[in-house]
């Protein structure tokens, strides 16, 4: 109940099409009160029966105190609400500092309970205000997921922004990957995006239905193997590639819900744990399997990977962040998936 009646809450109180951040309150004894009955299946026209007009704090019976906080935070994410899977490291980590660094308040959900809440504690200390929390969550799992979003919704109010970023790779020959793999693959990428975005919609959809002409957004990390082949990385290029199906399929349906559903396909991050790890990383298990012929050092294994790329340099998450912005301020594209690949992946 909780997880519909904040968001429709933060919609009835938009100001200038701006949904305010919601934040629990101590009770001041003054502010109405508001019962939403065990089983409302109109929740909406409940509480805009029973809203006055312009108030701004409200105790909703059995839930607590809640106040409208609009104080302004700058920047090209400003007031927004967003949560970001797989957010302990690499690109989710970073997306969810820039995305703190330009006024936005973010969930930091992974798998990874322990790393994701200090690395919310390190975007804390990045922008200098209480902008992120960390929420242990299985994007493959959905009732882990709708526990993290229940989450999310009792600390921020709703959600205007979900970036599924989680992904996992196992690479390998189809005559060899175990399957073992394949399903541990597909069940991040590919079925783990379709639960986040199952968990995610109904919170911005009752949005839109308080908040008419609303417009939020979800933005899946792809790959650039999402829109071309990848050698013995099969299960990893296939379930990116199904990604995008997702996109297209979410794109035509959600949008009557005020919901654009876009991919980005970044090319290779080298300076992401992925690749660096200096034990686990690409780097190390290329180097280790011989797969670049001659390469002696991680710099040989980087240079041979930097050559396929017409820009001759990897993916940084300032490049993918461009990226981001221009799905949330554009207005009028939906089911796209955006190559950042500096040229190595053209689209027809
Ligand atoms: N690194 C690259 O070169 C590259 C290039 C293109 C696209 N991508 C994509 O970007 C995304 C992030 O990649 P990265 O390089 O930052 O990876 P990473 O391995 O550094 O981080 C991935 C994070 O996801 C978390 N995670 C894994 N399984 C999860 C689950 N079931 N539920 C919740 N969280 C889970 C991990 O704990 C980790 O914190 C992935 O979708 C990946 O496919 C990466």
């Amino acid at each position: 109940m909780l997880s519909q009646i904040l968001p429709a809450l933060r919609g009835i109180m938009a100001e200038n099409g701006t949904l305010p951040r919601l934040v629990k309150t101590d009770l001041a004894g003054d502010e109405p009160i508001i019962a939403i009955p065990d089983g409302c299946n109109d929740i909406l026209t409940a509480l805009r029966q029973q809203m006055p007009a312009r108030a701004r704090r409200v105790t909703i019976t059995g839930l607590g105190a809640y106040a409208a906080d609009t104080a302004p935070t700058a920047g090209r994410a400003a007031g927004k609400i967003a949560a970001v899977t797989g957010a302990a490291q690499g690109f989710g980590f970073e997306i969810a500092e820039d995305l703190a660094r330009q006024g936005a308040w973010v969930a930091l959900a992974d798998i990874n309970a322990e790393g994701v809440r200090s690395a919310a504690a390190k975007v804390n200390a990045a922008c200098g205000r209480e902008a992120a929390i960390g929420v242990a969550v299985n994007v493959a799992d959905a009732a882990s997921l709708k526990q993290a979003f229940a989450q999310v919704v009792e600390t921020f109010g709703g959600l205007d922004l979900l970036v599924a970023n989680a992904g996992v790779l196992r690479a390998g020959s189809v005559k060899t990957i175990s399957e073992k793999d394949i399903d541990f693959v597909t069940a991040v990428n590919y079925k783990g995006y379709f639960l986040s975005v199952q968990a995610a919609a109904p919170i911005m959809a009752i949005q839109r239905r308080a908040a008419p002409g609303a417009l939020f957004d979800i933005i899946q990390i792809n790959s650039k193997s999402g829109l071309t082949g990848s050698n013995k990385n099969g299960a990893y290029a296939g379930s990116k590639f199904g990604g995008i199906g997702l996109t297209q399929s979410f794109a035509m349906e959600l949008i009557e819900d005020g919901i654009k559903v876009n991919s980005i396909c970044p090319g290779n991050f080298y300076d992401g744990p992925l690749w660096s790890d200096p034990e686990k990383g690409l780097f190390r298990q290329y180097l280790d399997s011989g797969k670049v012929p001659g390469a002696k050092t991680f710099d040989d294994v980087k240079r041979f990977y930097e050559s396929k790329v017409p820009m001759r340099r990897g993916c940084a998450t300032q490049d993918v962040m461009k990226a981001v912005y221009y799905l949330m301020e554009q207005q009028y594209e939906t089911g796209q998936a955006v190559p950042v690949t500096g040229g190595q992946v053209m689209l027809a």
